[in-house]
């Protein structure tokens, strides 16, 4: 069971920097309290010295606060850049952390979602929850320092002239609150735009093929439009209050000065302040007002960062359903006997069942083939013995053992599968096969590529094994392609097998070689092919026929002619439209 974690436990690595970053912060505020200070007794009591010694102490103080000022600038050099590495530290634990966990989670799980968002939780979500987690702590030590610090010292300087200086700031806080609410919320639904228009741009150029083949470019770009428009629409509105905040924040604070103007020239009149003391509470505005748009800030970075926050941990909270059971044991000595006994599935509850009381004994070594018609749950069915789902209902063994109670790993490393639509990745030819087995040798790879035919059209590629195929393989054929991923199982050498055939990617004669290198590979293997073209067949020991109703012929192609059920029907079919 993951527990939810709170979100101070990110820190606890980076105790140290914390705490540096913290004393640099409390650091750089007091001095921002004390300059005006200085500056203070330097008008109201160095002046009246003689000149000499006036000139003398000036120097001095002149140095100190060189100091000071170097020191404040170390200050804000750590907070800025060792606070920013520390924000980043954990934002690498968090981004390592998820995406752990979507490598764990079922197929079920990305069945319902989209790529885009899901990149987005790891990319934008994790900047704003480390710009809190970095900045959070900090604005407020800050903030409280200088609003507190100014107000004590101002207040020692003269009471009076305080109360006018601060009888703005509430409203000047509510002001800011209300508009920055109304910002802040703008933003939430740019930010929901952005997501969708991502989550469009990679649906887009994944297909970017279709696209073109369609020359649907204007229907996509129609499509995009409407996405972009919304953004544009939100963005307005978040300018407009980002306008009216920020304006109105700088009218509060030149209002301030004027009240205080007006305030500390009626009490020099009346001789209760002096003029170092209004040019004092003048130097003070700026370090009692920025604590106000800094807090009202933080509030906003609050609400980012913790709603990011709030959907990692909705992430990081799925329990994948499939994983190992407690005392889960290993696969191993694998003979690849496998039973499905009384197996039922849906996809989603409340769907209509795929599979239902599916019963099937292959033998180890058997060569199994899988027909029927396009939807009858043929790929459904081979995606339950290495787990990718768990049966709804009765259970799938392999050699005996029930499925779920093996480790997975070891599960599905004794399973080979051809995708029905195969997926390479970005790299090499070479980088591809050894997917199935990475610390396999050249010569391995080499000699799996010559067992899936694949050999000889790698060495006329380019820069044979080391050429680069593009995205998802782009620049190989489909039967290429097919023949990179049979060398993947052959390299990888699972005893168990499983080859969902793709329906029409390969030409007869591609067809032809990858028929050979699968029978090649099929050998001495417990094998589960799903033909589509069933000229491939022909000579499979068993032949299952998937329907809605279940597996309703069961023999070789001999018998299930002699039959003339739905095998045979299927066959003559097919193989009219090969004759026309
Ligand atoms: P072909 O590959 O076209 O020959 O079909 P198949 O026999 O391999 O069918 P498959 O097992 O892929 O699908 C069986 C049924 O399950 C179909 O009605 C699909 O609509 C449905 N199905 C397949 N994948 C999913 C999925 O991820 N989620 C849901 N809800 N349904 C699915
Ligand atoms: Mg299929």
């Amino acid at each position: 069971m993951e527990k939810k974690k709170s979100i101070f436990s990110y820190y606890k690595p980076y105790k140290k920097i914390f705490f540096a970053d913290m004393f640099f912060a409390i650091m750089a505020s007091i001095i921002t309290l004390v300059i005006p200070l200085v500056v203070r007794y330097i008008t109201s009591t160095v002046i009246y010295y003689e000149t000499d010694e006036a000139f003398r102490v000036i120097l001095k103080l002149g140095l100190m606060m060189t100091v000071l000022i170097l020191f404040q600038c170390y200050c804000n050099y750590f907070i800025a850049n060792y606070g920013h590495v520390m924000g980043a530290k954990i934002e690498y634990d968090m981004r390592a952390e998820i995406f752990a966990h979507y490598q764990k989670l079922p197929f079920s799980f990305y069945d319902n979602q989209k790529v885009g968002q899901l990149l987005s939780r790891i990319t934008s979500d994790l900047f704003d929850i480390t710009e809190l987690l970095h900045h959070g702590p900090e604005n407020v030590v800050i903030s409280a320092m200088k609003f507190i610090g100014a107000f004590v010292i101002l207040f020692t300087i003269s009471p009076k002239l305080t109360f006018a200086a601060f009888a703005l700031i509430p409203f000047m806080f509510l002001y800011a609150w209300f508009f920055n609410r109304k910002m802040k919320k703008a933003f939430a639904r740019n930010r929901v735009k952005i997501a969708d228009i991502n989550a469009q741009i990679e649906d887009n150029l994944s297909g970017i093929r279709v696209v073109k083949s369609f020359a649907n470019e204007s229907v996509e770009e129609e499509k995009f439009k409407v996405g972009n428009d919304g953004f544009l629409a939100a963005k307005k509105d978040s300018y407009l209050y980002m306008g009216g905040y920020h304006s109105g924040l700088t009218a509060f604070i030149n209002m301030i000065t004027v009240i205080v103007l007006v305030a500390g020239g009626i009490l020099i009149t009346k001789a209760q302040v002096s003029v170092t003391d209004l040019v004092t509470f003048l130097l003070y505005i700026s370090i009692m007002t920025d604590p106000v748009r800094t807090m009202i800030d933080f509030a906003e970075m609050f609400q980012n960062g913790y709603s990011g926050y709030e959907r990692f941990q909705e992430i990081l909270a799925i329990e994948p359903d499939i994983q190992d059971s407690q005392g889960s044991e290993e696969l191993t000595d694998v003979k690849g006997t496998i039973d499905f006994e009384n197996v039922s599935f849906q996809y989603e509850e409340n769907t209509e069942k795929v599979l239902s009381h599916i019963d099937l004994h292959v033998d180890a070594g058997e060569y199994l083939a899988l027909v029927g018609s396009s939807g009858a749950g043929k790929t459904t069915l081979c995606n339950l013995i290495p787990r990718f789902y768990d049966v709804t209902g009765g259970s799938i063994k392999v050699d005996g053992k029930d499925v779920r109670d093996l480790t997975l790993k070891s599960l599905r490393d004794h399973i080979g599968i051809v995708q029905q639509d195969v997926y390479l990745f970005v790299g090499t030819v070479y980088d591809n096969i050894a997917y199935g087995r990475p610390d396999a040798t050249r010569e391995e790879v080499i000699e799996a590529a010559k067992n899936a035919n694949a050999h000889e059209f790698i060495m006329a590629l380019p820069d044979g094994y080391d050429t680069d195929i593009g995205q998802r393989g782009v620049k190989l054929s489909g039967g290429q392609k097919q023949r990179l991923s049979i060398a993947r199982v052959f390299l990888k050498n699972p005893p168990i097998l499983i080859f969902d055939e793709a329906t029409s990617a390969l030409d007869n004669e591609s067809e032809r070689v990858v028929q050979e290198s699968l029978e090649k590979l099929a050998k001495n293997r417990t094998t589960f092919v799903i033909a589509h073209r069933l000229s491939t067949i022909r000579n499979a020991k068993k032949i299952l026929v998937l329907t809605e109703n279940g597996i309703e012929e069961e023999g070789t192609h001999t018998e299930l002619m002699k039959k003339n059920g739905i095998y045979a029907g299927l066959y003559r079919m097919q193989f009219a439209d090969e004759e026309v």
